[in-house]
């Protein structure tokens, strides 16, 4: 980065130390972390983004330099160490294991809300009697919100189904939620939410909610509870599973990746559904006709996978996606 701007980005830069001592005498006080983690240079900064891109798949380009800062200026902190040059060493050793776990919860955006894009759940209330039959008839129904961040996509599935199909819970349905940041997916198990996030919670959500165990917060109730399962996951790792889904969310998250990784993704989704089964993504993300391997427009930001002859929608998948290996 130019002199230029570096001060442009965190201001005029400090005379060093030995400046200073000549000049101004004794420096009045240490450099504080924050201010060494804010002398991020080009080259650790992509040294930085590789070790992000490596582990998440997210791009980050020049712009979010501050985002990056003022996110892992805190893990500085907390480790003790001067720069960002010295935290890429930690994240790129064998030792830096967990700090690289951290450090995708440092980096990920988990910002999510109950029944966000309320039109996908339209969608899915039409489904659920065609799940309920295929149940009924002895088959799996399976659902997976993809990086489902703190849990409130998952457990909107869920009372959606319930509202639909009241009796769910005694047959073979389950909504498998995953995502990549260990502290998304802590909160999500625990099912416990501020009062103002469910403020205008529609009634379908409220009748499932109880208080939560401490003022001014709600937990989920027990129903929704049990068809969900959360895991910890990285979409662009391999998946310890071999089943399919009826539905899949995957919904704002692509757009922190590039152009290849998410046509990869889509393709590997599309093939992880049932013939007929729907894939739902966010509204800012389009699958474009070349990527769309198998899947077909069905509506604003949703999908189907296409059914070939002989094929029936909704049909028996062999394996079950919650068989799954265990982590290595
Ligand atoms: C903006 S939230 C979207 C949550 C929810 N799907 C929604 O639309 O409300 C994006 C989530 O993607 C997760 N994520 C980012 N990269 C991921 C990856 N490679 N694998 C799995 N999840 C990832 C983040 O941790 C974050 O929780």
């Amino acid at each position: 980065m130019t002199a230029t701007s570096f001060e442009h980005q965190f201001g005029r830069e400090q005379p060093n130390a030995a400046t200073r001592l000549t000049v101004l005498g004794p420096s009045p006080r240490p450099v504080s972390p924050y201010e060494a983690a804010s002398r991020l240079t080009d080259d650790v900064f992509a040294r930085l983004a590789g070790i992000v891109h490596r582990e998440t798949g997210i791009v980050l380009p020049a712009s979010k330099r501050n985002m990056v800062v003022s996110r892992l200026s805190r893990r500085l902190r907390a480790l003790g160490l001067n720069d960002f040059a010295e935290y890429c060493r930690l994240l790129e050793s064998v030792e830096g294991k967990s700090e690289r776990k951290a450090l995708v919860s440092a980096i990920t955006t988990n910002v999510t809300s109950f029944f966000r894009e309320p039109h996908h759940f339209v969608t899915l209330s039409n489904v659920v009697p065609d799940l309920a039959k295929k149940a009924r008839f002895g088959g799996r129904v399976r659902i997976w919100s993809a990086a489902c961040a703190t849990g409130q996509e998952a457990y909107s599935i869920a009372v959606q189904i319930l509202e639909r199909w009241p009796d769910a819970i005694h047959f073979d349905v389950k909504i498998l939620a995953t995502d990549i940041d260990p502290e998304a997916i802590e909160t999500a198990r625990q099912g416990i939410y501020d009062d103002s996030l469910v403020s205008d919670a529609p009634r379908s959500l409220r009748r499932h909610l109880v208080r939560g165990p401490v003022p001014n917060t709600v937990a989920i109730g027990d129903l929704p509870r049990k068809l969900v399962r959360f895991e910890e996951l990285n979409l662009l790792g391999p998946w310890p599973f071999r089943g399919h889904f009826d539905v899949i969310f995957c919904r704002n998250v692509v757009i922190y990746f590039d152009a290849t990784t998410r046509s990869h993704l889509w393709e590997r989704l599309s093939n992880r559904l049932v013939p007929g089964g729907w894939l739902f993504v966010g509204h800012s993300e389009t699958i474009d006709r070349s990527t769309r391997i198998g899947l077909v427009p069905a509506g604003v930001t949703q999908y189907r996978r296409r059914v070939e002859r002989q094929e029936h929608p909704f049909g028996p998948a062999s394996d079950d996606v919650l068989d799954m290996e265990p982590p290595n």
